[in-house]
């Protein structure tokens, strides 16, 4: 991308999947400090986001301003709160007229919101496509990516067009990472109205693998984990699988009040850093058999992350043979289970795992 930024996938919060409009400056102050103390900045996780609803109306000059009820102390001073913690801070717009919450959107007012973004300190852009009429996708968000880059600050931009238009054939020119299907929900796999569970956004997201690299990703959404519509198991599967298709990792959760199982989840740093492999390359599924499959992400240094992944309702054993990893069979390696954070048997040959119900055996294959 001609920003620049994200040679590794962004890692951050937004404040959508657990509040959605009910936003406001305390609770974003609450989780800059919470980031901070849980210890999840260190991890990597960067970015604290607000997402749709923090707007107020246009002043005369038709420049934006914050809800006066949600953010008293305006935009200006959070940024300035969440840099004062080491973190940066990022926003959300749209595309359209109106924002999906209603509230007012960047048409026709592109590079004067790019110029206050830039004078109140945000990193990150979130641009959203509702309301956006007979509007052509490509050339909307290339505006907003001019705009962006035309204060002369680094900015992160987010393309948030629901996959509509194909953004991983045109969005690596544009910006840093683009949506690929509609809103995920915390369920393990279905429907809901214009939102789906985790599994149906996991298998949407595969496909484009091709189209990722450093830089310019493909964003299956924001992470569901900690809020408490899926099982411990499920989230960790949710997390693994996220990781390794190199995705975003944007925490959703209220994580000044998470409990102990979101945080070990959240904070594993040895499943963070398959994420944040500087090869960039986002990972797939090689194989897969009924509810069984295995889930394969080259790392730079030679080794692969591997996931055995079961879809389904009992334990099962998996296997990854080494044809499937590009070794040679004889190749031996050693094993790092992330989960466990122990080493493994080494191996030559196939690696084999019983994995639980819904759930994910994770390992480093390092020859
Ligand atoms: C759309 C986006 C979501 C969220 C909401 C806010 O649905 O896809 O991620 O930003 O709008 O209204």
């Amino acid at each position: 991308t001609a920003n620049g930024l994200a040679k590794t996938p962004p890692m951050g919060w937004n404040s959508w999947n657990k509040f959605g409009c009910n936003i406001n400056e305390k609770i974003v102050r609450d989780v800059a400090d919470a980031m901070v103390r849980s210890g999840m900045r260190d991890a990597g996780y960067r970015y604290v986001v607000i997402d749709d609803c923090w707007h107020g109306v246009r002043d005369a000059d038709g420049f934006i301003t914050a809800d006066p009820v949600k953010f008293p102390s305006g935009i200006k001073a959070l940024a300035d709160y969440v840099h004062s913690r080491g973190l940066k801070f990022g926003i959300y717009s749209d595309a359209g007229r109106k924002t999906c919450g209603g509230r007012p959107g960047s048409q026709g007012h592109e590079f004067q919101d790019a110029l206050t973004y830039a004078r109140w300190g945000v990193d990150y852009l979130k641009y959203d496509w509702c309301n956006t009429g007979t509007r052509n996708a490509e050339e909307a968000y290339a505006l907003m990516s001019d705009a962006l880059r035309s204060t002369g600050r680094d900015i992160v931009f987010s393309l948030c067009e629901w996959g509509n238009n194909q953004p991983w054939l045109w969005g690596a020119k544009i910006g840093n990472l683009w949506r690929i299907s509609g809103d995920i929900t915390d369920k393990w796999e279905g429907k809901y109205g214009h939102s789906w569970g985790m599994l149906n956004i996991l298998d949407m997201a595969e496909p484009l693998w091709p189209y990722a690299g450093p830089g310019h990703w493909n964003d299956p959404d924001m992470l569901e984990v900690g809020n408490g519509g899926m099982t411990d198991a499920q989230y960790r599967s949710h997390f693994s699988l996220w990781a390794l298709m190199a995705a975003p990792l944007i925490a959703g959760n209220d994580i000044a009040n998470m409990d102990e199982a979101t945080r070990a989840i959240l904070l594993n740093r040895e499943v963070i850093a398959i994420n944040q492999d500087l090869l960039g390359i986002q990972g797939r599924r090689v194989w897969r058999d009924g509810n069984r499959e295995v889930w394969v992400k080259p790392l730079s240094g030679g080794g692969r992350a591997v996931i055995l992944f079961n879809r389904g309702d009992a334990p099962e054993t998996i296997a990854v043979d080494w044809d499937a990893l590009g070794y040679p069979p004889g190749l031996k390696a050693r094993i790092r289970d992330l989960w466990q954070h122990r080493d493994l048997k080494p191996v030559a040959g196939r690696f084999s795992a019983t994995v639980p119900a819904h759930g994910v055996v994770m390992v480093k294959v390092q020859p």
